[in-house]
């Protein structure tokens, strides 16, 4: 793996610091708990299963400052994003821990273990999805940025990649962050996966005229029916799918399946600032006087998605509440809890 988003050594989480690249490949290095919640809100640290390390790590910190209760320090994490569920469950992980007097450290490296392996398993059962299928589009960033390790959109094709399938990435830009443009297109370039990067509106041109084979995202809340959250823009891209008979596939650990959501209706999208939209770096692209709407997620009904690929293989959407609640979630049913309403910065 060329790529690690963040690892933890002796008090001191580092991560890459995603908003800087591709220019800069700058480490943040972060001691205390509110450095880290500040490392997720301000998007340094991104994507819903490194976002969940991240807080994992951040309780490992808090439980190193004086005064700090396990509950505490969940409720400073668990106020920064509210969509993603691997955000609830990385923090749960060790608060349990660190309440039960156990090691915290232990439960983050244990809980950042889980999530790379089953990363590389999501590889492992996607890849040969794409080997008759190889010219793929994703949106924004599901990679080892996104991840820690492996990535989960991203897995099955790296894992195609390296097996000699003539894997090809359609990357899409995904405004207003544009993580695919900066991020996918890094992570890809690194690895020397031939890919293009387009704008968001080009997605459907490019399926239409037949130059797409097969579609692959990531997602941050994945409720039982099937319906799941990702990237603004990931809903029209399983329509335009959907309408020119292309398979949509959703590429997820089991920390984002939350089994106590029912459908779409219950996941919360987080809406962030305007300025993200109508701001690129320190330019306006706008008039003064018009404001901006920011959601940063959109929810895209199961009866879109061809199969959910995940750590224990490819699963059709009438199968995601039995996933989601038997044993393969085991201890990651407790996402939901703490999750915040919606809010708006
Ligand atoms: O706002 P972001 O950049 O955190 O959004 C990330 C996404 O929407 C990803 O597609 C999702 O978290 C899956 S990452 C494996």
């Amino acid at each position: 793996m060329a790529v690690r988003a963040l690892w933890y050594a002796n008090g001191t989480l580092s991560l890459i610091d995603q908003r800087r690249l591709p220019q800069t490949r700058r480490l943040l290095r972060l001691t205390r708990v509110a450095e880290v919640a500040q490392a997720i809100r301000t998007m340094a640290v991104r994507g819903a299963p490194a976002i969940g390390v991240a807080a994992a790590y951040g309780m490992v910190l808090a439980a190193r400052e004086r005064g700090r209760t396990p509950d505490a320090a969940a409720r400073i994490l668990g106020a920064t994003r509210p969509t993603a569920n691997d955000l609830f469950v990385g923090i749960e992980a060790v608060r349990r821990a660190w309440a039960e007097g156990e090691d915290p450290v232990a439960a983050a490296d244990a809980y950042r273990e889980r999530i790379v392996g089953e990363c590389r398993a999501i590889g492992e059962a996607g890849a040969p999805l794409f080997a008759e299928r190889p010219r793929v589009l994703t949106h924004c960033n599901a990679g080892a940025l996104a991840t820690v390790e492996w990535g989960t959109a991203l897995a099955p094709l790296r894992v195609a990649h390296d097996r000699g399938v003539r894997i090809f990435v359609w990357v899409d830009e995904t405004r207003p962050l544009l993580q695919g443009a900066r991020l996918t297109a890094w992570e890809l370039a690194q690895e020397g996966i031939p890919h293009a990067v387009i704008a968001d509106n080009a997605a459907g041109h490019f399926m239409h005229t037949g130059e797409v084979d097969a579609v692959i995202v990531g997602a941050d809340r994945i409720a039982r029916n099937g319906d799941f959250a990702n990237k603004i823009g990931t809903y029209e891209k399983a329509v335009l799918a959907h309408e020119n008979g292309l398979p949509f596939y959703v590429a997820a650990p089991f920390s984002t399946f939350d089994a106590g959501c029912a459908d779409g209706r219950g996941i919360p999208i987080e809406e962030r600032a305007g300025r993200e939209v109508t701001e690129l770096g320190d330019r306006s692209l706008t008039p003064r006087a018009s404001p901006a709407r920011n959601p940063a997620f959109d929810v895209t009904p199961a009866r879109y998605v061809t199969g959910f690929v995940t750590p224990v293989g490819v699963v059709r959407p009438s199968a995601v509440a039995r996933l989601a609640t038997g044993s393969g979630l085991g201890s990651f049913r407790t996402g939901r809890a703490a999750t915040p309403r919606h809010r708006r910065r």
